[in-house]
């Protein structure tokens, strides 16, 4: 049983594959953290808890001076605030009487064979749930905490659940899914940083005594900081040490914290943004929080990574398409813009038909009167004077052409100048009486209303009923402001940026749902809500605008912390790159944006012959590997941040083939000799090396590394394929 209770010593076991969580209900009737890290047995833990400060703390109310009597010296599972713990805390709440203190404490415990979902937010399934209620010594609130093992991966996933049972509205001043206290002051954080274009890039700094905190406020988990933050031991890199892996199934703003108090110990936390929060909870109601999923490694961050793949694959995304061969698409953004009409369209699909690619997707521009960014965001009716013949007649090109065809969307926004915007100006969001702050020219549709959503739904959903579409891709170019309902009372303003990420899920529910055999795609202006929530909804996420090979290593990098390679959607693109300028080899495009599923994004007219011909064999190729991609354990060999090159491995299950993909980004005349190290193979296993044309074993593979050549060409890839002796035919 993975989670057991033991009477005697009131103690809690949560035990995951490798991993055990212990807490116990102490003294005071309070949660305490005892332990979170590899397995460890059912033992009484309680003999290493420190007596801790035993001066100028404050006392449990009703307990005296003596032994561990002090909010503060407790580990908190849920950090009551206001009697004597002065960390940060979980959760606030402020009653109508002007008090904010809380106190909680055991009130009963539920074992759940069936994990249930969070109210109105995406959350991963399976495993086994220990349902722990604790109760507000002074109050007639009652918190449900969530907890979630898993027999087959080293994960946690942990959130909760606010009940009002006072008979009178109280305010949630913070409401965070988490505490997690762990033993020690002296560990490393590490996040993922970024900006348009340049996403998720790896981070990593000492904790030190204070607060490290990222947090969105942005309404979206964008671009800036990835929800996710790694507690690493000082001494862990990618193959070695402990390592807890923090990622919050949540799209919208967020905050993620690692504090070190006076007591040698680090509390770690995070949720729903509390900055510009304060949630009205009417008696009755229950608010729930975002899902985290904490995953556990001994073995560097490596397995951690390996271990968020398979939680997201196995648990969280679409089970209809995770495993399923992707698209391999031909985009016209990058070639196109918003200039074209059928016979451009047409061209394109021309000159690709019949090497593999199976689907064209239309970005931008088909529908009002966009003929440039300006212009026609929210008229989701197709413009017939770019389009003759409405979009039947691509489409039926697309079909001739041996094709699926997509559709690009951006439900959330509008343009001033559009007729949606003219017709209903009050469903952008606002603040009345004020100017609005555009982004790209647009503004964001107020989500948050009931008749605006239904309005997304019913005009894109017209769409899809009317055309024969494969594919949607669902764009978000801008981030919030004036955050500002005009249907909210103003006691609920604090309500917005949680009830935009609600609207958001109840679209892409309806949306995604309601159109089971559409295969949809997320994307915000590049990479810029690439979080676990929208990987439920959408399998892939456009990993961002810049398809520049060289920052693709260091972006695909980055994500990979805690993100399938499937999830990546990747693009081979025209050079110079639009982005930087940068012109890198065909090939070496190709072969980085096989690392994710992949697609093309130029202007086929202006390919060479040579180029033309070499797409059929890359998509060949591509689908020789696509299992890889989908199920394939991920090994990072070396980390284009800090390296001169990149590689990564991508090793089957069953370890009879792998796919091996290193870059080096400048060659140096003289250079030094390079080895790569591949990982994950089996020791004994004979591999033939199709590039080599020779069979080696798993262990000369991985300990006398494989030879990069030395080139004359900058942004060289070099791609080696292995597969098991006897299954090479
Ligand atoms: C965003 C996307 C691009 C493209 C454009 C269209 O920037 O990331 O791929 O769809 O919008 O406007």
């Amino acid at each position: 049983m993975p989670v057991f209770y033991d009477e005697q010593t009131k103690t809690f076991f949560l035990e995951g594959k490798n991993l055990s969580y212990v807490f116990g209900i102490n003294a005071a009737g309070f949660p305490e953290h005892y332990y979170f890290g590899s397995r460890i047995g059912r033992d009484d833990l309680r003999y290493a808890l420190g007596v801790g400060g035993n001066s100028a703390e404050a006392c449990v109310p009703g307990m005296t001076d003596s032994g561990r009597n002090s909010y503060n010296n407790y580990g908190a599972e849920i950090s009551s605030y206001g009697s004597g713990d002065y960390h940060e805390c979980s959760l606030q709440i402020l009653f109508p009487n002007g008090c904010r203190l809380n106190e909680f404490r055991y009130h009963s415990h539920r074992i759940l064979e069936k994990k249930p979902g969070i109210p109105g937010m995406p959350s991963l399934q399976g495993g086994t749930t220990l349902l722990l209620t604790v109760k507000d010594k002074n109050s007639e609130v009652y918190v449900d905490l969530y907890y979630t093992v898993y027999e087959d991966i080293a994960v946690l996933c942990r959130h909760m659940e606010v009940h009002n049972r006072t008979g009178k509205t109280i305010s949630l001043l913070r409401a965070y899914s988490f505490t997690l206290e762990l033993p020690r002051n002296d560990y490393d954080v590490l996040t993922l940083e970024g900006a348009w274009a340049d996403e998720r890039t790896p981070q990593r700094i000492p904790m030190h005594h204070g607060v490290v905190s990222i947090d969105s406020k942005t309404g979206s988990s964008s671009a800036r900081l990835n929800p996710f933050m790694a507690v690493l031991d000082r001494n862990t890199d990618e193959y070695n040490g402990n390592a807890i892996g923090l990622n919050l199934v949540y799209s919208g703003s967020y905050v993620l914290k690692a504090e070190v108090g006076s007591k040698g110990s680090a509390r770690i936390m995070g949720g729903i943004n509390d900055f510009d929060f304060q949630w009205q909870l009417c008696d009755g109601e229950t608010f729930a929080t975002p899902e985290v999923v904490m995953v556990y490694s001994d073995c560097g961050l490596n397995a951690m990574s390996r271990t968020f793949h398979d939680a997201y694959r196995r648990y969280l995304i679409n089970p209809r398409f995770v495993m399923k061969h992707r698209p391999v698409v031909i985009n016209n953004w990058e070639a196109t813009y918003f200039n074209f009409d059928n016979e451009r369209l047409m061209g394109i699909i021309d000159v690709v038909k019949g090497s593999g690619i199976d689907t064209f997707v239309l970005d931008d521009g088909w529908f009002g009167a966009r003929a440039a960014d300006n212009a026609g965001l929210g008229d989701w009716i197709v413009n017939t004077e770019k389009l003759k013949g409405g979009l039947h007649t691509v489409i039926e090109y697309c079909h001739q052409s041996g094709m699926k065809f997509g559709l690009w969307f951006e439900p959330e926004m509008v343009n001033p100048d559009s007729n949606l915007y003219r017709a209903h100006p009050d469903w952008a969001i606002h603040m009345p009486g004020m100017e609005p702050a555009l982004s790209r020219n647009q503004m964001v549709l107020d989500i948050t209303r009931t008749e605006v959503r239904d309005y997304i739904v019913e005009s894109v959903s017209k769409i899809l009923r009317e055309n024969d579409i494969d594919y949607v891709k669902w764009d978000f170019n801008r981030v919030l402001t004036e955050n500002y309902s005009i249907a909210l009372p103003p006691e609920r303003q604090q309500e917005f940026h949680h009830r935009y990420a609600l609207g958001l899920y109840d679209l892409c529910e309806r949306l995604v749902n309601g159109f089971p055999s559409v295969f949809f795609e997320g994307c915000a202006g590049g990479g810029a809500r690439f979080d676990p929530a929208m990987l439920h909804y959408f399998p892939q996420i456009w990993t961002s605008d810049d398809t520049d090979a060289y920052m693709r290593t260091r972006i695909q990098y980055g994500t990979s912390y805690c993100y399938p390679l499937s999830s990546m959607s990747c693009h081979t693109s025209i050079c110079p790159n639009h982005q930087t300028g940068r012109t890198t080899p065909f090939t070496t495009r190709a072969d980085i944006a096989h690392l994710g599923a992949t697609g093309y994004e130029l202007d086929t007219t202006k390919m060479t012959k040579e180029e033309v011909a070499e797409v059929a064999d890359q998509i060949r190729a591509y689908h020789e590997m696509e299992d890889l991609i989908l199920d394939g354990e991920l090994f990072r060999l070396e980390d284009p941040h800090v390296s001169n090159y990149f590689a990564v491995a991508v090793v089957s299950r069953d370890k009879t083939e792998a796919h091996i993909t290193a870059f080096r980004t400048l060659c140096y005349p003289n250079d030094e000799v390079k080895r790569i190290y591949p990982r994950g193979l089996c020791e004994e296993t004979r591999y033939f090396i199709r590039e080599l044309g020779i069979t080696l074993s798993g262990a000369t593979i991985m300990k006398m590394g494989l030879l990069l050549p030395n080139t004359t060409t900058d942004f060289k890839t070099f791609v080696f394929h292995l597969k098991k002796e006897d299954s090479v035919h």
